[in-house]
């Protein structure tokens, strides 16, 4: 992460994204305060920039890493919801948020270094498949979703109940994800199934990445 220094350098000499920078920072605390007000349990790290809508609500946890960006725009909302006290949303740090809807009812964790274009991700299914399902007596199943670091998921896709998506995976774009994906590949199609594994150096070189920043 840059200095201080280094983004009011930055800022000077490129001043519409030192702008953009600004207004980023101001949309997320403003986004903090009405948290606080609505007395959301919202926790963030340092860094948090939000250039579009970004919906927080319900009554579970919603707890988000550092230099989280989140994008969107006039279709695309960036909103993460809780159905239960007990819900719980994590989000990693350095994760890039465009377009993400999460319903929560139990536990969705995201790792770090995640791209989001817009997705859906319910770990509940709101309703029981039964055809009594009006009735308030039938259970309606539930399940965490777990994304692990480096996991990009494409636009179109849905991710649903009980899914873990291995690290530096690819969704790609359009993918039901029903079934947990393995770490170091591309899944497609609906349901999602692999489409290609990723080889040893193309591994190596994003694990190299990884030390590098953490050294940093
Ligand atoms: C994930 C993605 C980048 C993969 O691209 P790729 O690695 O170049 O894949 P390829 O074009 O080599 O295709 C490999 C195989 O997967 C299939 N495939 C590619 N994309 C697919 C998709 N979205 N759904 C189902 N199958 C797909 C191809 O038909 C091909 O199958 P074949 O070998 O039988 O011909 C691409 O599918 C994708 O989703 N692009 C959109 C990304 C996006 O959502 N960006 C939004 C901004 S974050």
């Amino acid at each position: 992460m840059d200095s201080i220094r280094e983004k009011i350098y930055k800022g000077i000499s490129d001043p519409s994204r030192g702008l953009d920078y600004l207004l980023s920072r101001f949309n997320a605390e403003c986004c903090k305060f009405l948290c606080a007000v609505r007395r959301n349990r919202f926790q963030c790290g340092r860094n948090l920039r939000v250039r579009n809508k970004f919906d927080i609500s319900g009554p579970g946890r919603v707890v988000l890493g550092d230099n989280i960006l989140v994008e969107g725009g006039p279709f695309k909302i960036n909103s993460l919801y809780t159905f239960g006290e007990n819900a719980e949303i994590h989000i990693g740090s350095n994760t890039y948020l465009n377009g993400i809807r999460v319903s929560c009812s139990e536990g969705v964790r995201i790792g770090k270094w995640c791209i989001f274009a817009d997705t859906r991700i319910m770990d509940t299914d709101q309703h029981s498949v039964l055809p009594n399902r009006w009735s308030t007596d039938v259970p309606v199943e539930s399940k965490p979703v777990i994304i692990e670091d480096n996991v990009w998921v494409g636009l179109a896709t849905v991710i649903i109940k009980g899914v873990q998506i291995g690290r530096n995976s690819v969704i790609a774009a359009g993918a039901v994800v029903t079934r947990d994906v393995p770490p170091n590949c591309v899944v497609g199609g609906n349901p999602a199934r692999i489409l290609k594994t990723f080889s040893n150096e193309e591994i190596e070189a994003a694990e190299a990445f990884f030390r590098k920043r953490e050294k940093k």
